[in-house]
């Protein structure tokens, strides 16, 4: 069934919150890679944007796309929900963040023509909001040859250590890795995890080349301001995230 009109609900409803509780860590400087904020420049993922256009898939406030913008970048923030849009507006133009359009939609069913972008960049947006075996040959789609798709997703260690009752990362394996898939959210919302070999088969599955899988480690003094891991040093030790890097040919 699908999680699309239960995800905006959701997003909708704890947009406010969360943009208070995140918004100044994601957006502390231009180009922070996911939960431990990891500098681009640190990560070299992305590299030089100017004159590119650039689709940014579940954008939430905008961070990436108001960064992204100022380097010269055409960008499009798309989201599903409205209030994280609202909250991408608001940054658009601010100083330190580049102008940039938005688009309300579901990663499932992108409404844009193919061959449209030069780069698709996600971080725990769509890829994570969407089913992968849907989101990602709709975002292959839109690329044109050449083409990048750059995203961060939970890394498939993080949900399968993951102590729902304590809301925490532990040790301890508590979920199955072999059957992953939707993670129940709350309120019929869904996020999505995949496997190692899956997420392999469902990008090159959508005709993308791999070109890289970043593990990052983030520097002792980088803390997350989203999940309690057990032991603080966690993901020091094991990855939390994955950084695809791929390529349409
Ligand atoms: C964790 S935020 C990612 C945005 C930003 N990088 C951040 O870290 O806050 C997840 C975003 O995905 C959006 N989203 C959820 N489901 C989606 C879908 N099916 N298609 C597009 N965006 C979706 C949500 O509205 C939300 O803004």
């Amino acid at each position: 069934m699908s999680s699309i009109g239960s995800n905006r609900a959701h997003w909708n409803r704890i947009s406010r919150g969360y943009q208070a509780e995140h918004d100044t860590q994601i957006g502390a400087a231009p180009r922070l890679w996911g939960m431990f904020s990891i500098p681009d420049a640190q990560l070299e993922a992305l590299g030089d944007v100017t004159g590119r256009r650039v689709l940014e898939l579940g954008s939430g406030a905008g961070q990436w796309s108001g960064s992204l913008a100022a380097d010269g970048a055409t960008v499009v923030a798309f989201d599903l929900s409205e209030a994280q849009l609202a909250a991408a507006a608001a940054r658009a133009g601010r100083p330190g963040a580049g102008g940039f359009s938005r688009v309300q939609g579901a990663a499932e069913q992108l409404p844009f023509r193919s061959a449209s972008f030069d780069v698709v960049l996600c971080d725990h947006g769509g890829l994570s909001w969407a089913p992968p075996r849907v989101a990602v040959p709709e975002a292959a789609r839109v690329l044109r040859a050449g083409g990048r798709l750059v995203f961060t997703v939970a890394s498939p260690w993080l949900e399968v250590c993951y102590d729902d009752a304590a809301d925490a990362v532990t040790t301890e394996l508590r979920r199955d890795y072999f059957g992953l898939g939707a993670v129940d959210e709350g309120d019929g919302a869904a996020s999505y995890q995949l496997g190692y070999g899956d997420w392999v088969r469902t990008l090159r599955g959508a005709g993308l080349i791999i070109d890289d899988l970043i593990e990052a480690r983030p520097d002792p003094a980088r803390a997350s301001g989203y999940a309690v891991f057990e032991p603080p040093d966690w993901a020091r030790r094991w990855p939390a995230e994955m950084l695809w890097i791929a390529r349409k040919p």
